[in-house]
């Protein structure tokens, strides 16, 4: 199989993430719970896993890294802990549904939602952000990478307007961690929500949150915290105050592996080569003709995503043809991203999504790009 669906989730995992986990199930207790052996080696192991992880998004230390299932879980603690009915929130058609979804239900409890528009290239305008601001705004919550088209958003211009403007910037990275540098503080990004599975090259399942200091987040779970077992509230400080329950220490064991690699390796060298991949199935298609690539490709740096259509046939279609023939594996349909499948007009048709990881190479890509020309050809 050829695999192009990195954007879901990476496949190929670094070897040691399937030692961590392994090594993890067959030795961990429940972290934070006892201070016998197995115990306290799994709460190492998942305090080990805050400080890569602080390290390589510049947090101010390993408390402020609060661990959840995925990018989702951290999104709604994020959005719905932070907002409150009469405040207002910014957010833009480049969402997907964990952001969106959370932001409509608030929406329905009094919290006034601005979605600023997406072109046809899936671009928004910086300028758009300031002109939104109300007296009531509380947080603009943006992606830093799209799912559907690969464009980034410039965090540090967004973290600029928020910081003049007194308001919380809450960022999705579930496409950019792991991909590009992140600086929390230098960008002035109060909260960035994460997914280990993808970039970060952990085990599905795993995920988490930044809370800038002096950020107050209410929680959306209270339960067991392993601390403060007699007092009736669930402890305010981070990050017990945004974890309930025995966390997933067997999957952070791998994430940690994964982040620790990264962090070795150096994300720039893996970039690049995704990058190289993806500007040469870019190339590659954009020539074929019937075939139409979305986004805007005007910059090298972007997310190593292409998503494209050929003629008016469906996307599922050519997903599944580029399988089923051709042992090419891609995602199509509605990315979970409405508004913006919308701005691009493939509302209906959807999009074939190929998404690139450094363990891609050439001869891969010179066959998907066969691949798209013989699918296109025929009628
Ligand atoms: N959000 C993931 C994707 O874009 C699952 O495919």
């Amino acid at each position: 199989m050829i695999y192009f669906d990195n954007a879901a989730t990476t496949l190929q995992k670094p070897e040691a993430v399937v030692r961590a986990v392994q090594h993890a199930l067959g030795s961990f207790g429940n972290p934070g719970r006892g201070v016998h052996g197995a115990a306290m080696e799994a709460a190492r192991t998942v305090y080990d896993t805050r400080c890569a992880l602080a390290e390589l998004f510049h947090g101010e230390g390993p408390s402020r890294i609060a661990f959840t299932a995925n990018a989702t879980e951290g999104l709604n603690i994020a959005i719905k802990g932070i907002l409150n009915p009469g405040d207002h929130v910014i957010t833009t058609a480049l969402e997907h549904n964990s952001v969106l979804r959370p932001l409509y239900e608030l929406e329905r409890l009094g919290v006034a939602l601005t979605i600023l528009p997406a072109d046809d290239r899936g671009r928004v305008r910086y300028a758009d952000f300031e002109a939104a601001i109300r007296g009531n705004t509380r947080a603009i919550v943006c992606t830093h990478g799209s799912n559907l088209t690969g464009n980034l958003v410039d965090m540090e211009r967004l973290g600029a307007i928020t910081k003049a403007h007194g308001l919380l910037l809450v960022v999705d990275a579930s496409q950019t961690a792991g991909v590009f540098p992140i600086d929390v503080q230098e960008s002035g990004i109060d909260i960035l929500c994460f997914t280990g599975h993808k970039s970060l090259l952990g085990p599905q399942g795993t995920g988490g949150l930044y809370v800038r200091e002096g950020v107050t987040v209410r929680p959306l779970l209270s339960g067991g915290s392993g601390i403060l077992s007699h007092s009736k509230t669930h402890p305010a400080q981070m990050p017990t105050a945004l974890e309930a329950g025995t966390l997933n220490a067997h999957g952070l064991a791998g994430l940690n592996a994964g982040v620790r690699f990264l962090l070795e390796t150096g994300l720039d060298t893996l970039r690049e080569k995704s990058l190289d991949l993806m500007w040469a199935f870019y190339a590659g298609v954009r020539q074929i003709p019937g075939v139409t690539v979305y986004g805007d490709f005007s910059r090298r740096n972007r997310c190593p995503i292409v998503s494209l259509n050929v003629r008016d046939y469906d996307s599922s279609q050519v997903s599944d043809a580029l399988f089923s023939q051709y042992g090419i594996a891609t995602r199509p349909g509605a990315h979970c991203a409405p508004l913006l499948h919308d701005a691009l007009g493939t509302g209906n048709q959807g999009a074939v999504r190929f998404s690139f990881s450094h363990h891609n190479t050439i001869e891969e890509i010179n066959m998907a790009i066969s691949a798209i020309g013989e699918i296109a050809e025929e009628e």
